[in-house]
Parts: C-alpha cells; structure tokens; sequence
C-alpha cells in the first residue's frame, strides 16, 4: 500500500479494530517516490515529512500547546481507559520479549546464558510495568494486547519453526527493541513520576538489547543480508501498522504519532548504519513499510 505512515489524520482507537485488520491510508506526502528516487540520507527524509506534516496539520501546533499546560490527568477515565490498552501492549511486549530471547538462545545454543540474561530483564520490565498500572488503579486489557501482538508473533514462531535466526533477531532484537524505545522515550516526559522511574531504567536496558542484535547480525552480514532483507519486507509493515493502531490511545496519554514514529525510524536507522547497510540501503528497507 502506498499510503504514508509518517502522521496524518487522526486514526481509529485501538479497540475499534480488535482484528487488527484496518490500515487507514494516511495524508502525509511522505511517498514511496521521494524514499527512492531522492538520494537525501534517511534521517533527512524522515525530518522532511516530519515538517511537511507540521505544516500542513495545525493539529501539530496545538499538540505544543497542551504539552505546555502540563501533563495528563491521570486519574481521568479517558486517560485509564487508554492505559489499559497501551500499559497492556507494554506488559504483553516484555512477556513477547522473554519468550523470544529464550527462544533465539535455542537456535544459538553458545549464546543461550546471554540470551537467558536478557530474557530475565524483559520479565524485570514486565513486573514494572505491572506495578504501573497497579499504581494508577487500571486493569491492562490483555486480551486486546494478545491480538494487536499476534501477527508479529506468528511471524517468528514460524522462523524459529524454520530455524531463521536472522529472521528472529530482526523481529525482535531490532523491531521490537526500537519500537519499545521509541515508546519509552516518548512516554517518559508525559508519564505520572512512578512509571516514569521505572520506564527510564527499563529503556536503558532496551538499548543493550538493540546493541546485542546489531552486533550479531553485523558478524553475521555477510550470509545473513538477503535473510534480514527478506525479514524486513515482512515485517517492518507490521511495525508500521502497529504504530498506527496504538496512536489513538497514545495521544490520550500526550504520545504524539509523530514523535513515536520519527523516533522509531531513528533507532531502527541507527541499528541498521550499526549492522552495515549503507543510508541508500537502509531508505530502501524503510520503504518496505510503505509497499508492505
Ligand atoms: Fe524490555
Ligand atoms: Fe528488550
């Protein structure tokens, strides 16, 4: 689909679409053609659509201003309703996250004692995280984070069924780990002082995991490049999609689209420059999520 997926209109609330199988094309003029017809580095053309966005939506001044008043009242119902969807897409993710590393460490069994290292970290976060939700009196809808995790999941279950290490890595260790980070990172400004403590330990330890898959997969390019191409072309759409599906409730929570996206698109740029790809071949990656 050729629709942009940096910003736009405002997209459905997460439960409006509990199959998860709505991708509402977007207004941005962040097209396909300038990703591969423009040989401007990608960073460049992220922060291009970012201010063409800002420019054409007056909804971007408005987001300046209410972060201005403050942050969110966190005892609202609008705002626990929200949370109970994001908090339980987070919860969901550090348990997605243990089970992966233990996982991967089946297929590299010699890394099986770091991967089982990083795998107690993820269940460290996912006690965090539930503490946070405990803290502002909210129930996480884990049903709903089951589903809207789902197509990921079944993508690499089906790689380790195949035994695609590099497959597995790339899911997690760099999609899963910099959509976490973006999230963290946008969260932490805006969230009530006892999640924010926890979130920021927690997005420390996401970069270690970013660091372990690019160090990995960068001493593996060489045999690993056509499989982590592949992978990409499957799976960043899914990113993509899930990015759109939570803005909604995100917004609720002073999360902006555009933020979680830009800064998604920076960690997953920086982890592939890391891998070994150059910035030509990395916008044609990121250009899977606008075919995809
Ligand atoms: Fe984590
Ligand atoms: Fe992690």
């Amino acid at each position: 689909m050729a629709g942009a997926w940096i910003a736009g209109p405002p997209t459905p609330r997460l439960g409006d679409d509990p199959a998860g199988t709505e991708i509402r094309p977007l207004a941005s003029p962040f097209s396909l053609g300038m990703v591969t017809v423009n040989p401007t580095p990608f960073l460049d053309l992220v922060a291009m659509a970012t201010l063409e966005t800002a420019v054409a939506s007056p909804s971007g001044a408005e987001a300046v201003g209410s972060h201005s008043l403050g942050l969110p009242d966190f005892s609202s119902a609008s705002y626990k309703d929200a949370y109970s969807r994001i908090n339980a897409i987070v919860i969901e993710g550090e348990q997605e996250a243990h089970d992966n590393y233990i996982s991967i460490g089946t297929l590299i069994p010699e890394q099986a004692e770091e991967l089982s290292r990083l795998a107690r970290m993820e269940l460290k976060h996912m006690r965090g995280f539930t503490a946070c939700a405990n803290n502002l009196g909210v129930t996480a809808d884990m049903p709903f984070a089951k589903e809207f995790f789902s197509p990921l999941h079944q993508n690499f279950q089906t790689a380790l069924a195949e035994g695609k290490v590099v497959t597995c890595l790339l899911i997690q260790a760099i999609l899963i780990e910099a959509f976490a980070i973006s999230a963290y990172h946008i969260y932490i400004p805006v969230a009530d002082p006892f999640a924010r403590k926890i979130t920021e330990g927690v997005v420390k330890d996401e970069y270690t995991h970013l660091n372990y898959g690019q160090e990995w997969l960068k001493a593996n390019l060489a045999t690993a490049r056509e499989e982590l191409e592949q992978a990409n072309r499957q799976n960043l759409p899914l990113v993509r999609k899930m990015l759109q599906q939570v803005a909604a409730d995100a917004s609720v929570l002073q999360m902006e689209q555009e933020d979680l996206m830009a800064d998604f698109l920076s960690s997953y740029q920086e982890a592939l420059v890391e891998v070994g790809f150059t910035n030509r071949e990395i916008a044609k990656m990121a250009a899977a999520a606008l075919v995809g």
